[in-house]
């Protein structure tokens, strides 16, 4: 399928417009990057807006204090069951019913507390935990970053259904996936997994839309400056990307797309959503041709499958990888 640009030919779906003035919204991971600038595009279209984060930026502070009482923050850590549930009860009791709009946007990009390659690190990564509150997890280290990044937009949808079925509405979710979906990269497996996931369980609820106008959908962008890449701390990442070849999309360009898949009669629900630079594409379920346009490469990242190596043969001690050519 050839990638189409911005504002495409694509007839509008039969539905209407979902409209969005006086809708509320919960966003999770919108204290940075690509979830503070839908923040930003929300607001400004009259959405009271619950941000959902670990921390909040200074910027998106400042949108708190300027903004009351349509930006509030409810403190959440999304890969725990018992957070995200006192998130939802939190814009209940907040603004009086259920959110019309989730966008379950939190995402860590294999961290080095939770990477396929790395060290578990965390105590009791191997058994059952009790979180807060007092629901059974698995414990911290093991493949954590699977909780946030696939269990979490998985439950969040959940939380959501229950919530438009309560008060028997039209609702919205968009997950934010990535070009990493499909595109398979040895130094992420764990992310990829998790993008690829996404995809899939979106396209299983395809048919609420059809039947109750619940429309979950997924936004996959491919390489955007946000602190994912650019804080101090990620400057491992950051080093897999040639700054003379490879692209960069804004956040704002991505928040645009989500803001699409919300209110906009392009895409059923199922659909998932290609943004690079300049373009969007429907990502087809069957005989799809991966990722097109800018925005899609990581021109270094090949240079760093050698010491992902040496440091799984440094693992278990030396001479392993002598003989393999
Ligand atoms: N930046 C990219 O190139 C890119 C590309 C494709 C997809 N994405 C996806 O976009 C989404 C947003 O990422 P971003 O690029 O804006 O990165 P970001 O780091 O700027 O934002 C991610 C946000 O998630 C929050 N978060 C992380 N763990 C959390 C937890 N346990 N509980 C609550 N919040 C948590 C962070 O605090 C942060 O505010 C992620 O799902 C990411 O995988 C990013």
């Amino acid at each position: 399928m050839v990638a189409t640009p911005l504002r495409t030919a694509l007839k509008p779906y039969k539905l209407p417009r979902f409209k969005l003035e006086g809708k509320t919204a919960i966003i999770t991971g919108a204290g940075h990057g690509i979830g503070l600038s839908l923040t930003k595009l929300l607001l400004k279209r009259s959405v009271t807006v619950v941000l959902a984060d670990t921390h909040l930026s200074t910027e998106a502070r400042a949108l708190l204090s300027t903004n009351p009482p349509v930006a509030l923050y409810k403190q959440t850590d999304v890969s725990s069951p018992a957070s995200l549930k006192a998130l939802f009860e939190f814009h209940r009791k907040e603004l009086g019913k259920e959110a019309d709009i989730v966008v379950p946007n939190a995402g860590v990009y294999e961290p080095e507390w939770s990477n396929f390659w790395g060290e578990e690190r965390e105590e009791g990564a191997e058994s059952l935990q009790r979180d807060a509150g007092g629901q059974m997890v698995m414990g911290g280290g093991y493949y954590k970053s699977l909780r946030v990044n696939l269990g979490h937009p998985l439950f969040a949808t959940r939380l959501a259904i229950e919530g438009f079925l309560r008060e028997r509405k039209e609702g919205r979710v968009v997950c934010v996936s990535s070009i990493a979906a499909q595109i398979p990269n040895i130094l992420t497996p764990l992310y990829c997994a998790a993008k690829a996931g996404i995809n899939h369980f979106v396209r299983t609820l395809a048919p609420l839309d059809e039947r109750l106008n619940f429309r979950i959908t997924a936004c996959a962008p491919g390489l955007v400056r946000t602190p994912l890449w650019t804080a101090p701390e990620h400057a491992d990442k950051l080093a897999w990307i040639d700054q003379e070849k490879d692209t960069w999309i804004e956040p704002e360009e991505v928040a645009a797309c989500i803001v699409e898949l919300i209110e906009g009669n392009f895409y059923k629900g199922g659909s998932v959503v290609e943004v690079t630079k300049g373009q969007r594409r429907e990502v087809q379920c069957y005989n799809d041709p991966g990722p097109q346009g800018k925005s899609i490469s990581l021109s270094r990242g090949n240079d760093h499958v050698e010491e992902l190596l040496k440091g799984l043969e440094a693992k278990l001690g030396r001479g392993y990888l002598e003989g393999f050519t």
